[in-house]
């Protein structure tokens, strides 16, 4: 038996495509599960190839108590959205960027990982499949969560000899609600040079929420995470990456290895090029916030998101938001070519 079993759907995978929508409350949206109707599954050999996947309901999956995934945490996962646009195309942002990503952290969890085609042929199959659960556009996105993992048995610690790689889907609104008020976080850290904290490991998640746990009770939102060295660089938070403004200079730190090479990132930093922003990827002493005019976070689930405050070392700073800063222009061209109201002159749309 297969560590993970999918079982051949029992029913038409069309079932529902002559339904527009599904029967969603899209005002209410919140970045949190919605069940949809099908998922992807597929299982490598054991020369650590994939193939034969198949599209399944979505739905619970078995899995061996004694799989790397569950306890050694091998697994990597990513995160794309699908959009509606207003002549009712769906459109995935940067697809193959989500792929190539997968590679490089399957690489450094030692894992086989599906082919890039394989990844975009699950990614588009399980969009498909839930297209009733896109939202309507302008009232959200269909995330979609790729995930690798070590599901063959090792009771010992090292690789797993088989894996699964699964891709489900949920309708998504805004990930965080309210004012970013943002924490510097002095006590724990996030990634350290030589570590995972550049891939998309599962490991890197579970263990900030000591971090944001404390930050929340003491009233912020998120947490601004610094460089494990020196604990003087600001980093990145908790689920994005952070840009800082001054005087018409972007600046966000490098990714070096202690941080996520965010898609949205890299798409920001061309935006701001385009744009006519000076832009730059250096060092930021935490005491530049100081003086910022602007900070803002960006990630898939996130987008572009503008902190109202940053707390650090007991003094609190306030940056501007809204109409005519650097957030709100870039948002406005970002959210204009990932829903195909502005033209995608960089090719990073793809038409379902
Ligand atoms: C994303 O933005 O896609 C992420 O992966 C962040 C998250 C863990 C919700």
């Amino acid at each position: 038996a297969r560590a993970v079993q999918a079982y051949e759907p029992s029913v038409d995978s069309n079932r529902n495509s002559n339904e527009e929508y599904a029967n969603v409350k899209w005002e209410e949206l919140r970045f949190g599960l919605t069940p949809t109707d099908y998922m992807y599954i597929m299982n490598s050999s054991e020369d650590g190839t994939f193939s034969k996947g198949i599209l399944t309901r979505f739905g619970n999956m078995d899995i061996n108590p004694s799989s790397g995934i569950l306890n050694y945490g091998q697994g990597v996962f990513e995160g794309l959205k699908a959009f509606r646009t207003e002549n009712g195309k769906i459109l995935l942002f940067r697809p193959e960027e989500n792929a190539k990503r997968m590679k490089m952290g399957a690489e450094r969890m030692c894992m086989p990982s599906p082919t890039i085609d394989q990844f975009l042929n699950a990614v588009n199959r399980t969009v498909h499949s839930n297209k009733r659960w896109v939202p309507p556009p302008g009232k959200g996105a269909m995330y979609v969560r790729p995930l690798l993992m070590g599901t063959g048995i090792c009771l010992g610690v090292r690789p797993a000899p088989e894996y699964t790689f699964a891709t489900y889907a949920s309708p998504v609104g805004n990930y965080h609600t309210g004012d970013l008020n943002l924490i510097v976080e002095e006590k724990f850290r996030r990634a350290t040079p030589g570590g995972t904290g550049g891939v998309k490991a599962v490991t890197n998640y579970a263990t900030i929420y000591k971090a944001i746990t404390e930050a929340k009770a003491k009233g912020f939102t998120d947490i601004l995470f610094l460089d494990a060295v020196a604990g003087k660089y600001i980093e990145e938070v908790s689920t994005s990456n952070i840009f800082v403004v001054k005087e018409n200079v972007i600046s966000t730190p490098p990714t070096n290895g202690t941080i996520l090479p965010g898609i949205t990132r890299k798409s920001i930093i061309q935006i701001a090029h385009i744009l006519g922003y000076q832009m730059e990827e250096r060092a930021i002493p935490v005491e530049e916030l100081f003086d910022a005019e602007e900070v803002f976070c960006t990630g898939t689930a996130v987008v572009i998101n503008p902190v109202n405050s940053i707390t650090y070392q007991g003094r609190r700073i306030e940056y501007k938001r809204g109409a005519g800063t650097a957030a709100q222009n870039l948002y406005e061209m970002l959210t204009g070519i990932q829903n195909g109201r502005i033209e995608d002159e960089m090719g990073w749309v793809v038409e379902l």
